[in-house]
C-alpha cells in the first residue's frame, strides 16, 4: 500500500532546499551592491503580481524560491546594502543569520524556564556579558536585584520601564489617589517618537508629558527639566518617569545623564536610558564617555539590532530592581504553574515583557559575540566611526555644505547652504537613483541631510562613493 499523503517537507527534501535557500542568502550579499538601495516599486505593485488566490495544490519549493528572486525582490529595500545610510542601521551578520536560523529549528518558545531552561539561562548569560563588554552598571547583572532581558524593540522596554515606574510610584503612595491623571513624564523635545507612545499605551494622558527643551546640541537641558519639575510638583503633580537619550534618532545628541540621573534621584524619578543605536559603540573604551552617569539609571536599553550585527529584533533591556518590574507585568493562570516556578529559583522571562510567548533570540546574540569576539566588534565600531567621521571632515571642508549638528560617533547632520529645496532636490535624487539611500530630519527647522554609517559591509569605497554622488548632485544643481 502506498504511504498517505502527509504534505510535510521530508527530511530529505529539507536539506535540500535549506541549501538552496542558505546559498542564495549567501548569492544575495555577493550581488547586493548590484541592486538600487530603495526599492523602486509603485504602490501596489508587488500585491498586483501576486496570483490573488492562495493555491489549492501545494506548490515546488523550487517555484517559491523563484517567485521570491522575481516578485518580492524588487519590492526589498535593501537594509544590508554597504550603500545603505539611512534612519539607523538594522544590521545583520552571517553568524547571526545562522543564529536565528537555529532558533527556527528549535522552535522553542521559551515563555517559562521550563519550558526550555537553555533558552532562560543563555539569554541571562549574554545580557551578564553585555554589562561587562559595555560597561554598564553592575546593578544591572542577574546576581544583583536588577538583570537584563531581549526585548522585541526599544519602544517595547520603555513601555515597559514606564508601567514599572507607574506601579512603583502608585506603590509607594499614600493613597492610591496619586494616580488619577497626576503623573508625569518627561523626555527632551528631541527624544524618539516611542516614548510619547509608551504614555499612550500607557494611558497616562498626552497632557502629562513634558517635552523639555534641548540646548544648541539637541541635548536636553538639565536646568530645564528641574524648573518643569518645580513647576509640576506646586501644581499637585507627581513628577514620575524621565527618558534620557544617548544619541538621539534626529542628530545623535547625547543628553548628559549625569546630570539627569542626579535630579531624578533627589525627585525619586524613574531615570530611563534609551541607548537604543549609540549605546553599541560603548562596546569601545574610549566611547564610553556617551553614558557617564548611566549608573543613575533605573533602566536602560540598546538595540544589537540596530549597530551589533545581530539581524532584528533583538533589543536588550536591563533594570535596577527586577521586582518592579516583575510584579508589574506577573500574572500566573493555573495551567502556566509548574515546581520550577513555585521554587522561585528560576527567571520566567513571561513576566519581564508584555508578550507571553517569546523566541529563542539569545542564540543569535550568543552566536555574534562568539564569532566576533570583543575584538572583532570594537574593530568594526571603530570602523564605522572613523569612515563617519572622515565624511563629516569632507563636508565641512566643502563650502557648500555645512554641518548641521556635531557628529560624535556614526551618524553627520549635514545640508547644502541653499536651503530646504536643494536638500530635498539632492536626497530625492540620489535615492531615486539607487546608488545610495540616505533620509533626512529637521533640525532648528531646516531640512537636514543624515548619513548614518552602520552597515555590516560598508567600506571606505562607499562612504567616497556616496560623498562623490552627493557632490555631483550638489553641482547639478547649480547648473
Ligand atoms: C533613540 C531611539 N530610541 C528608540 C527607537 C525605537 O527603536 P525600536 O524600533 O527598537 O522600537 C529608535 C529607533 O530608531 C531610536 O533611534
Amino acid at each position: 500500500m502506498p504511504e498517505p499523503k502527509t504534505f510535510h517537507m521530508t527530511p530529505d527534501e529539507f536539506r535540500r532546499h535549506g541549501r538552496a535557500v542558505v546559498d542564495w542568502i549567501a548569492d544575495y550579499y555577493e550581488r547586493i551592491e548590484s541592486f538600487p538601495v530603495l526599492s523602486q516599486v509603485k504602490p501596489g505593485e508587488i500585491r498586483a503580481s501576486l496570483p490573488p488566490r492562495p493555491p489549492d495544490v501545494g506548490e515546488p519549493f523550487d517555484s517559491v524560491l523563484a517567485d521570491l528572486e522575481n516578485l518580492i525582490l524588487p519590492g526589498i529595500t535593501h537594509w544590508q546594502s554597504p550603500n545603505f545610510f539611512a534612519y539607523f542601521p538594522a544590521n545583520a551578520s552571517g553568524p547571526a543569520i545562522l543564529g536565528d536560523l537555529l532558533s527556527s529549528g528549535l522552535g522553542v518558545q521559551g515563555m517559562l524556564w521550563s519550558t526550555s531552561p537553555a533558552c532562560t539561562e543563555l539569554e541571562t548569560h549574554v545580557l551578564d556579558w553585555l554589562v561587562e563588554m559595555l560597561g554598564l552598571p553592575q546593578k544591572f547583572l542577574s546576581s544583583t536585584e536588577g538583570g537584563g532581558v531581549i526585548q522585541d524593540t526599544a519602544s517595547s522596554a520603555v513601555l515597559c520601564a514606564l508601567l514599572a515606574a507607574r506601579e512603583r510610584a502608585i506603590h509607594s503612595a499614600p493613597t492610591q489617589e496619586k494616580w488619577n491623571g497626576k503623573l508625569v513624564v518627561y523626555t527632551s523635545a528631541q527624544a524618539h517618537s516611542s516614548i510619547e507612545k509608551a504614555v499612550k499605551i500607557a494611558g497616562m494622558g498626552s497632557e502629562n508629558l513634558r517635552l523639555i527643551e534641548v540646548d544648541e546640541n539637541f541635548a536636553m537641558r538639565p536646568e530645564a527639566l528641574l524648573r518643569q519639575i518645580e513647576a509640576d510638583r506646586q501644581a499637585g503633580l507627581t513628577p514620575c518617569f524621565a527618558c534620557a537619550t544617548v544619541g538621539t534618532t534626529s542628530s545623535n545628541a547625547m543628553d548628559p545623564i549625569r546630570e539627569i540621573g542626579c535630579i531624578c534621584r533627589e525627585n525619586k524619578i524613574w531615570l530611563h536610558v534609551d541607548a537604543a543605536m549609540s549605546g553599541t559603540a560603548a562596546l569601545c573604551p574610549e566611547f564610553r564617555w556617551i553614558q557617564d552617569g548611566v549608573e543613575f539609571a533605573d533602566s536602560y536599553c540598546f538595540n544589537p539590532h540596530k549597530w551589533m550585527f545581530t539581524n532584528f529584533d533583538c533589543s536588550c533591556f536591563y533594570v535596577a530592581d527586577r521586582a518592579a518590574l516583575v510584579r508589574t507585568l506577573s500574572i500566573l493562570p493555573e495551567y502556566l504553574r509548574n515546581q520550577a516556578t513555585d521554587s522561585g529559583a528560576v527567571i520566567d522571562y513571561r513576566d519581564w515583557h508584555i508578550p507571553l510567548g517569546r523566541r529563542f533570540r539569545s542564540l543569535k546574540l550568543w552566536f555574534v559575540i562568539r564569532h566576533y569576539g570583543i575584538e572583532g566588534l570594537q574593530f568594526h565600531i571603530r570602523r564605522h566611526v572613523e569612515l563617519t567621521q572622515q565624511f563629516a571632515h569632507w563636508v565641512k571642508e566643502d563650502r557648500r555644505f555645512e554641518l548641521a549638528a556635531p557628529a560624535p560617533l556614526n551618524l553627520v547632520c549635514f545640508r547644502h547652504k541653499s536651503g530646504d529645496e536643494a536638500n530635498q532636490q539632492i536626497m530625492d535624487r540620489l535615492n531615486r537613483n539607487g546608488d545610495l539611500y540616505l533620509t533626512h530630519t529637521k533640525l532648528n527647522g531646516k531640512l537636514t541631510l543624515r548619513f548614518c554609517v552602520g552597515q555590516t559591509n560598508t567600506e571606505a569605497r562607499h562612504v567616497a562613493q556616496a560623498w562623490k554622488r552627493i557632490q555631483e548632485e550638489a553641482e547639478s544643481l547649480q547648473s
